[in-house]
């Protein structure tokens, strides 16, 4: 049994309250910043809410209970217990809620004991068992609330399969009614299982096997493509990709694309603003820009032996072939051979250990102009928003993208690929009102080529100090999307 400080005692009943004017929003998540977070899902659900919340409706997160520190460090209540099935096996959970309610809106943690009580969100064998679980104690429980909520609005494939369930599992009808919404963050993920596991789906309707199914298994991603009332995507540049790229997806997004429309996320400024990060120990307001940077960028020099007078370029992110990482070991090569030892990089990330592994090996040929942390570091990673000149994201696929939006907030320029939200977001300093390196290619050449540009405009020091006041007072702020969203599910 797991040693969780949430108290027993009171098992509440969980009643919203119901009003007119507002809208009762349920968002079904497997991350949640600061509660757990592998990446920009977890930001966008831990700020979301808040956002809908202020404009006055009740948006609450439910999520599954993992072992992350903010457990610990937080107080929980009981508000209800039962049971289901997984198949043949029986599960009992437990939802608690967040005492406080600190982040802004209602935290609802689904806990099953041995099942989602794990250090990680994702990587282990039995995530299909974990996921398909969750979503089921979640449904079940919405399915005993007196007021049902005005929409359930579920993130990625990990809760991919509640509007099945949530139309066709006869146990769970009383939500048939209740509008449903998939945003996809990430389509590369679908979380697809094999028909042997069926069972996992709480008794339905055989005649919607189909709405299950993609190309021979149970694709959850697809499922809600296929399920929920609308579909969004976090940019209007990926949606029309997904009808070309979304890895096996394409023609059902072409068949779907009457319900689906982009809405870019907004990045939340109470969390990433130089002016206020908790993480940062010189913080600086527009006003004091070029000293604020150039004291964040003297402390990271130091901290891993790099040569501050040099244009600085970071990689923050997931060492995958997504998001062009396995391009950077070579890239730097070329870079240093090409365009010469005028620059430095850092990179900071984990993923594939080949990447890894090819991240670590540069630092024979550092000299002092290359430095790497691989593994996940939310600190460091503020710091090299922060500290850096540079950006790069030569993503393969990039829905959104908010790495690009936090650098640009603390005046870091991005050099990105022309793909998805970076296209959507980025705007090339060779066009009008440009701020920023775009390139078309994922490949070596052209990244080489954009980081040749920027070193190069880095010297042009009136026109480089100019761009990076502009971007720090880009908009990208929640309210807009935040709106859009309402605006979204008050259609139904
Ligand atoms: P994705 O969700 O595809 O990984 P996003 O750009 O939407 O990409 O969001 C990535 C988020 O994860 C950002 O908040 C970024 O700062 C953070 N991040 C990614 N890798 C790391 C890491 N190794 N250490 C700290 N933060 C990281
Ligand atoms: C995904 C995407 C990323 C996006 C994030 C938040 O992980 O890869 O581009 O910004 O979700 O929507």
């Amino acid at each position: 049994m797991p040693q969780n400080n949430y108290i027993y005692e009171s098992v509440k009943l969980f009643v919203p309250t119901a009003n007119s004017q507002s809208m009762h929003i349920v968002h079904i998540s497997a991350e949640c910043y600061p509660i757990a977070k592998a990446g920009g899902l977890g930001d966008v659900v831990g700020s979301l809410p808040r956002f809908q919340n202020e404009m006055g409706n009740r948006s609450v997160v439910i999520m599954p209970m993992y072992r992350t520190p903010y457990l610990y460090t937080h107080e929980w209540d009981v508000v209800h217990k039962s049971s289901a099935n997984l198949g043949h096996w029986f599960f009992e959970y437990t939802i608690i809620k967040e005492s406080t309610s600190a982040q802004g809106f209602e935290l609802y943690l689904i806990d099953i004991n041995g099942l989602l009580d794990r250090e990680r969100v994702y990587g282990y064998e039995d995530d299909t068992e974990r996921f398909c679980a969750f979503q089921i104690s979640a449904v079940h429980w919405m399915n005993s609330w007196e007021h049902l909520p005005g929409v359930v609005h579920v993130h990625d494939h990990h809760a991919g399969l509640v509007p099945f369930m949530m139309q066709h599992c006869y146990a769970f009808k009383r939500l048939a009614s209740v509008p449903s919404v998939l945003t996809i963050h990430n389509a590369q993920y679908q979380g697809q299982f094999s028909w042997d596991k069926s069972i996992y789906v709480p008794q339905w309707d055989s005649w919607k096997r189909g709405m299950l199914e993609w190309e021979g298994s149970i694709n959850p991603l697809a499922s809600a493509v296929k399920c929920a009332w609308k579909v969004t995507t976090v940019s209007t540049t990926y949606l029309h990709e997904l009808c070309s790229m979304s890895n096996g997806l394409e023609p059902l997004f072409e068949y779907e694309k009457g319900k689906c429309i982009g809405i870019l996320n907004g990045i939340d400024y109470s969390v990433w603003d130089p002016e206020h990060d908790r993480y940062l120990d010189h913080r600086y307001a527009p006003s004091s820009l070029e000293k604020g940077k150039a004291e964040n960028k003297a402390l990271l020099c130091s901290q891993f032996g790099l040569n501050p007078s040099k244009p600085l370029m970071v990689f923050i992110g997931r060492l995958v072939g997504e998001k062009g990482a396995d391009l950077l070991p070579q890239v730097i090569r070329d870079s240093f051979e090409f365009v010469g030892r005028r620059m430095s990089f850092l990179v900071l990330g984990s993923g594939e250990s080949s990447i890894e592994h090819e991240l670590r090996s540069l630092n024979e040929i550092s000299m002092g102009d290359y430095a790497s942390y691989i593994g996940y570091n939310e600190r460091l990673s503020h710091l090299m928003y922060a500290g850096a000149d540079y950006l790069l994201m030569p993503s393969r696929v990039e829905p959104c993208g908010l790495n690009q939006l936090y650098a640009m907030r603390y005046g870091t320029i991005p050099i990105v690929r022309k793909t998805g939200g970076l296209y959507d977001t980025v705007i090339d300093l060779g066009e009008c009102h440009g701020y920023g390196f775009s390139f078309l290619h994922a490949a070596v050449g052209d990244v080489t080529q954009a980081i040749y540009r920027a070193v190069e405009f880095y010297h042009e020091k009136a026109f480089f100090n100019a761009i990076r006041q502009k971007i720090t007072g880009l908009d990208y702020s929640w309210d807009r999307s935040a709106a859009e969203y309402i605006h979204l599910y008050k259609s139904f």
